[in-house]
């Protein structure tokens, strides 16, 4: 009798310390995962933990992720105005997003290809001019048939018309575009011939992108051959459209602006957020909605987060998934990123009737669809669209700009407004050359940023790429392979203030 006790005794000593050893040798459990933003960024991050670590020795406990709206989807946002719903924030994905497309897929939404729906610029049928503040430079005939062949005659016709007046330099423009995004692709590549980044310095210089980043759009395209005319006028009004800036800003995000115009863009039907929530969903996420963290503590094996609301937090892992520049969050011991100012875009949406007088045009019908703008200090508008055309005297238009467009001035542009919305977007970096990138490691430890991406280019596809960076990196850190990494680079915190 005693000996079977023994026996049993034995049995459970060794069964343990077998426990033990599979634990330690094989396996790591990250408990805590906080994320901070519920946007692109923060929900593929939630998103690829989940896929990647089902086949890694990392295994992944709890996903915590905190929002400081009631509404999860960052800058992807709807609007309602006059009944309809608009997407508000970002809204155009390019054919090769392929972490977009691959989420739109995976959640079983839709893709919206209306060119009427979204903002592209070539779409076939909608006309398009350039106001440099006192006259349309270029203008695409405008005449709308039911009659598809006399569509496409006109799409030919205008083609001509942009060929005549910007020559050769266009295929420049377009080869261009293609080179770059030739080289972002790679960052689809097989984990085997794609290294698992640590900074975005690496990651660009390995896509054969990072120069583009060192020099400004402008300088590129003179580089590259373009006519200063093509760089003033149709470069200017894409940069404007797309990011609310000059050709000054750096050749890459120049670039990606570029190639948001060209075709087969696409949107989420019914809103890009819904990427967002369904990743969210599918990933098996505690979602902390109306809750902002204002503290983040490090205390050598756990960071402590503290919201607003009072709460504290323990996480093993923290990543911020939302831009640090215009949110208050105080970090223990204290971080450094470079200073980057984000560019507001003020987006006004009207319900109404733009005014022919205001671009000293006789009728509405004369004003194109898309008007875009050169850089002028006298235009107060980045660009006017027409979202949709109830009839001929009423429609929803969206504005961007870089200020508020005050109420006289709507009144100029306007002659009818049955509605305005205006949403102030803290939208994406104000872009310059050379560009500075903040530490995807913000403390050398387990604090990541992946919006330290967005120096580089800010768009959904972008963040995602980012965020599937991020995810692999936590889980290749903490796996055995990169213990030594983690342990020379703890005594280094002093080291990257004088990096940055
Ligand atoms: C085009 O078709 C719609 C109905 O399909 C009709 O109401 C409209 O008048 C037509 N427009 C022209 C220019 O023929
Ligand atoms: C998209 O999904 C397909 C099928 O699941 C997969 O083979 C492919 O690698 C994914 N693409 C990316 C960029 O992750
Ligand atoms: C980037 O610029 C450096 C210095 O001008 C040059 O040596 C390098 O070849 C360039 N890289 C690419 C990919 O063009
Ligand atoms: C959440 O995911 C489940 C399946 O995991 C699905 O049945 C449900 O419709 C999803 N809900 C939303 C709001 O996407
Ligand atoms: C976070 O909250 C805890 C518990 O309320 C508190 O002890 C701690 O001082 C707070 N940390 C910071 C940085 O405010």
């Amino acid at each position: 009798m005693a000996n079977s006790w023994i026996n049993i005794f034995f049995v459970i000593l060794v069964f343990s310390s077998l426990c033990y050893s599979c634990c330690c040798y094989s396996s790591y459990t990250i408990k805590n995962t906080c994320i901070i933003g519920s946007g692109i960024g923060g929900s593929s991050v939630a998103h690829f933990l989940r896929l990647y670590s089902t086949d890694s020795t990392i295994s992944i406990q709890n996903i915590h992720m905190f929002e400081r709206n009631e509404v999860v989807g960052g800058r992807m946002a709807m609007v309602k105005i006059g009944g309809d719903i608009f997407e508000a924030g970002a809204s155009i994905l390019h054919p090769k997003n392929l972490h977009t497309l691959n989420f739109t897929n995976f959640l079983n939404l839709h893709r919206n290809n209306d060119p009427t729906s979204s903002d592209s610029i070539d779409s076939d049928d909608s006309s398009f001019g350039i106001w440099d503040g006192s006259k349309f430079v270029f203008k695409t005939f405008d005449y709308n048939s039911n009659w598809s062949l006399v569509r496409k005659i006109v799409s030919v016709f205008n083609s001509f018309k942009l060929f005549f007046r910007y020559g050769f330099s266009l295929f420049k423009m377009e080869k261009f575009v293609q080179n770059a995004v030739g080289c972002f692709v790679k960052y689809y590549a097989s984990f085997e011939s794609r290294p698992v980044f640590e900074t975005i310095e690496d990651m660009l210089k390995w896509a054969g992108l990072y120069n583009l980043t060192t020099r400004t759009l402008n300088e590129e395209l003179v580089d590259a051959g373009l006519s200063p005319i093509l760089i003033s006028e149709l470069v200017t009004v894409i940069t404007r459209v797309n990011y609310g800036q000059s050709v000054s800003m750096s050749g890459l995000a120049g670039a990606v602006s570029l190639a948001g115009s060209g075709g087969g863009l696409w949107s989420v039907k019914g809103g890009n957020w819904q990427m967002a929530a369904g990743l969210i969903n599918s990933s098996n996420v505690a979602l902390h909605l109306n809750e902002e963290i204002d503290s983040i503590s490090y205390f050598g094996d756990h960071y402590e987060l503290n919201s607003t609301k009072g709460n504290s937090y323990s996480c093993d892992v923290t990543v911020v998934a939302t831009p640090l520049d215009e949110v208050n969050i105080r970090f223990s011991p204290p971080i450094s990123v470079p200073d980057r100012n984000l560019q507001h875009t003020h987006t006004t949406f009207v319900r109404g009737l733009v005014n022919p007088a205001y671009f000293s045009l006789n009728s509405v019908s004369e004003i194109p669809e898309l008007v875009g703008t050169v850089e002028a200090a006298n235009i107060p508008f980045s660009c006017i669209s027409v979202l949709e055309r109830y009839s001929e005297q009423d429609m929803t238009y969206k504005v961007f700009s870089r200020a508020e467009m005050e109420e006289s001035l709507l009144d100029q542009i306007f002659s009818v407004r049955k509605e305005t919305i205006r949403i102030n977007w803290g939208a994406y970096p104000h872009y310059k050359a050379p560009e500075v990138f903040a530490p995807i490691l913000l403390d050398r430890s387990h604090l990541y940023y992946v919006n330290a991406f967005e120096n580089a280019a800010s768009t959904m596809e972008t963040s995602a790429v980012a965020a599937e960076n991020v995810a692999r990196l936590i889980l290749s850190r903490f796996s055995g392979q990169t213990v030594s990494i983690l342990k020379s680079s703890a005594s280094n915190e002093k080291g990257l203030h004088i990096d940055l």
